[in-house]
């Protein structure tokens, strides 16, 4: 930062949890923008004050949330026909004299589900919800030429009053309001249905709206836009019932990247620039980072796995081996013989709590031995998703004779050393690792592969 950077953040109370300081500053970062987003937490009832602070302050445009996107309207310059509409802001556009107010939630739905194929245009759809998110899903079907929309909520009355508001936004009678109870009016077809409530959402996992097999059959695709859990009850529901499901994930970050692209005209987020956003937090919201840690014995192939993947994948490769030998300035072997094992365990511990910290999308290989110690699982874990590769005590010993850079196998006979150690540390393995992949008599392309799949549902 210095003295040119454009200033964003965003408003919200509480606004610890948000996800949005991350990823608009890594926006910045990846489109080589001057570019800063900050966390402003605005007490209630002081929401006139910060946002005219924040324009005497010269910030170049804000994200509002929870509970201030409607709050926030009175206070601004304009407003953009769509969040009219909605009845909600959720970005701020920095013009003369004022803001003007923009809702990017809607069409960040609507990109979000361009890009994973799923047509609004002519569909006949069902929209599950009718408050503000409901609103905001309603105005993208609607202004993206649904065919027909049929509004269920709990409250009968609440989908009355959007449907009205709706149907006179756009004209005709597509929008349709029906009690919750009343779903199976439904006509038969093959419907689009967007889950826009609360329900389902973390801490309450198993909760759901409706509940009958047959609702299900009639969606070919469920969208939901929640994301906590990554796979809803609701998205379990229409993917049994033979539908596609998708969460919300995407729509959260696609409405980051269209008021990242307001801020900054001109400037385009790239796809594979979504794709990075949607893995750390993905992996965030999974409690631990975007890193692909490699586990297992002597010999199990991390390494090469490990390269291997990372090429794949087009991320960077490390080695904590590696990491600990440039940080000593000797070799492995001389740090057993001159500092003994202790002290390179001690290395191992520090390498893994500072990868911890500091990597971000990269592949990792991590020593035979570093699993063993609780901490150093513990950290593995929040680092990554920690891969282990399971390796038959033959193919290891075959590979690795006559080698004798592994200090840990000096002894007389050095394969019942191997089966030893090996046999003492598996259950450490299996504790450490979040994915197991039995290795042996596969390609480095069949194992590189089976992780891709497995890495994905785990
Ligand atoms: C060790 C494994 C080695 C290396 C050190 C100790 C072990 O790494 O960290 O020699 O205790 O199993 P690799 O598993 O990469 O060979």
């Amino acid at each position: 930062m210095d003295g040119k950077t454009k200033v964003c953040g965003i408003m919200a109370n509480p606004v610890e949890h948000s996800y949005s300081p991350m990823m608009q500053n890594f926006f910045g970062e990846r489109t080589g923008v001057n570019f800063a987003y900050v966390p402003l937490k605005v007490e209630p009832g002081m929401v006139e004050e910060a946002v005219k602070g924040a324009y005497a302050m010269n910030l170049a445009g804000m994200n509002v949330t929870v509970p201030y996107k409607q709050q926030v309207i009175p206070y601004l310059k304009e407003v953009d026909e769509g969040a009219a509409a909605i009845g909600a802001v959720n970005t701020l556009v920095r013009i003369p004299g004022g803001y003007r107010g923009y809702n990017t939630d809607a069409p960040g739905l609507y990109r979000a589900m361009e890009e994973a194929g799923i047509p609004v245009e002519g569909e006949d759809c069902i929209l599950l919800g009718a408050g503000g998110a409901a609103k905001a899903a309603a105005w993208t079907l609607g202004s993206h030429g649904a065919r027909a929309v049929y509004i269920l909520n709990r409250s009968g009355e609440r989908a009355e009053a959007l449907a009205a508001e709706m149907n006179s936004r756009f004209g005709g009678e597509r929008f349709r309001a029906l009690a919750l109870a009343d779903y199976r009016q439904i006509p038969d077809g093959s419907y689009l249905c967007v889950q826009s409530t609360s329900v389902g959402m973390a801490p309450d996992t198993e909760g759901i709206l409706i509940d009958d097999e047959a609702f299900y059959r009639k969606i070919h695709t469920g969208f939901d836009l929640v994301y906590t859990p990554f796979t809803t009850a609701f998205m379990r529901a229409v993917e049994r019932a033979g539908g596609r499901a998708v969460n919300g994930l995407s729509m959260l970050i696609y409405q980051g990247v269209i008021a990242y692209e307001l801020w900054n005209p001109g400037v385009k987020v790239d796809r594979e620039t979504v794709d990075a956003v949607r893995r750390r937090m993905r992996a965030s919201l999974r409690g631990r980072r975007d890193n692909l840690i490699f586990i297992g014995f002597m010999g199990a192939g991390k390494t090469t796995v490990g390269q291997a993947f990372a090429g794949r994948t087009g991320r960077r490769f490390l080695d904590t081996d590696e990491r600990i030998e440039e940080r000593a300035g000797k070799s492995i072997p001389r740090i057993f013989e001159e500092d003994g094992e202790e002290a390179f365990r001690q290395m191992e511990t520090e390498t893994v709590r500072a990868m911890g910290n500091e990597l971000w999308g990269a592949v990792i290989s991590v020593g035979g031995g570093l699993p063993m110690r609780e901490e150093n699982r513990r950290l593995l874990k929040e680092a990554g998703t920690v891969i282990y590769l399971r390796t038959r005590p033959e193919t290891v010993c075959e590979r690795l004779k006559g080698d004798d850079s592994r200090p840990m196998l000096k002894s007389p006979d050095p394969e019942k050393r191997a089966r030893e150690l090996l046999a003492a540390r598996e259950r450490f393995y299996l504790e450490a690792a979040h994915v197991c992949v039995d290795t042996d008599g596969k390609t480095v392309e069949e194992i590189v592969e089976e992780i891709l799949q497995k890495e994905e549902t785990e």
